[in-house]
């Protein structure tokens, strides 16, 4: 895991199945020595920055709570309180910051500001979830499914819904990994082209399946995923949305077309009556609250590897 340090995490396509793995076996030992009350901190003394530039209760508390358990610090710095909301550029807020703390984690709205970020930061830049990904939720996610099906390889994940920074995230994590994914939406809402294309060039083991048939996506799913249809910055196009995807809803219908044991995901936050009904997001089959819990172990891995000394 050691190789990983000084990386940054922007998406997921900058980090191979085995380190990807690694980082999966080391959320699993952070999840367990936090079970056991260990008092575990290889992070001691270090500092990260937590840029927001968005809402946030997950990966704000699972950061924050992350780096204290480890020894370090996490700082939170709202973007409407920093000089960055005001103007001051990406790149010297970069090159400040890397004279102050260990690693940044940022949430934003364009990817293009996390890469400029990074590029001029000398310490380690986390992607915290942009417009169009959010790799940091996709750990979390795989080490949920991990935990509850006992493998990865070879699983159909399907993912109904927008096509947006989870599908394109999932995507590209479901190809690391071995799985097969599939996802629904209507036309004009399917995941990004390029990511698309990326995504199958990555599976060579596993097929990639965009359409705009949710009973298609979901036939045979081991696991079912969804998201909210109109995502932060999207607040305008609610209503409209509303309309668009309502045979996009993970409800019974739909599910009973999925493997019987299925497994049902969300990154959170949730609208019941919406993208999932609350008989299914409340149900047997969904891990959505272990899956919010895995953020905080799979996120403390995350920062060990990468802002550990080498
Ligand atoms: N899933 C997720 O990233 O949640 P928050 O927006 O609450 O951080
Ligand atoms: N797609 C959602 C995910 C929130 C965690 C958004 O960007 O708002």
């Amino acid at each position: 895991i050691n190789q990983l340090a000084g990386k940054d995490f922007l998406t997921l396509f900058d980090y191979d199945s085995d380190e990807i793995a690694d980082l999966l076996t080391l959320a699993k030992d952070m999840k367990q020595r936090h079970k056991l009350g260990e008092i575990y901190q290889p992070l001691k003394g270090k500092v990260m920055g937590l840029i927001f530039e968005k809402a946030s209760t997950r990966t704000r508390v699972s950061f924050e709570v992350g780096m204290y358990q480890l020894g370090g610090t996490g700082l939170f710095l709202s973007s409407k309180d920093i000089q960055l909301g005001r103007g001051e550029p990406i790149a010297d807020t970069a090159k400040v910051l890397s004279g102050y703390l260990d690693g940044i984690m940022i949430r934003t709205f364009a990817q293009e500001d996390v890469e400029t970020l990074a590029k001029n930061a000398s310490i380690p830049v986390i992607n915290g979830l942009t417009d169009t990904f959010h790799p940091c939720q996709v750990l979390a996610d795989l080490q949920t499914i991990e935990e509850v099906k006992g493998t990865l390889k070879g699983l159909k994940i399907a993912y109904i819904g927008d096509g947006n920074n989870m599908a394109h995230s999932l995507m590209i994590g479901a190809a690391k990994m071995g799985m097969h994914f599939s996802t629904a939406a209507p036309e004009g809402y399917l995941p990004d082209e390029t990511i698309v294309n990326q995504a199958k060039e990555i599976a060579t083991e596993s097929t990639i399946t965009v359409t705009t048939d949710p009973v298609e996506a979901v036939k045979d799913a081991d696991v079912i995923y969804t998201d909210v249809w109109a995502s932060m910055g999207q607040e305008s196009e609610q209503q409209k949305r509303e309309q668009l995807f309502a045979a996009y809803q993970v409800n019974q219908a739909l599910v009973n077309h999925a493997k019987p044991d299925y497994l049902f995901l969300h990154c959170l936050p949730a609208h019941r009556g919406e993208e999932v009904t609350a008989s299914i997001i409340d149900g047997k089959h969904s891990a959505v609250f272990q899956e919010a819990e895995n953020r905080l172990h799979a996120q403390k891995a995350l920062m060990t590897a990468l802002l550990a000394d080498a």
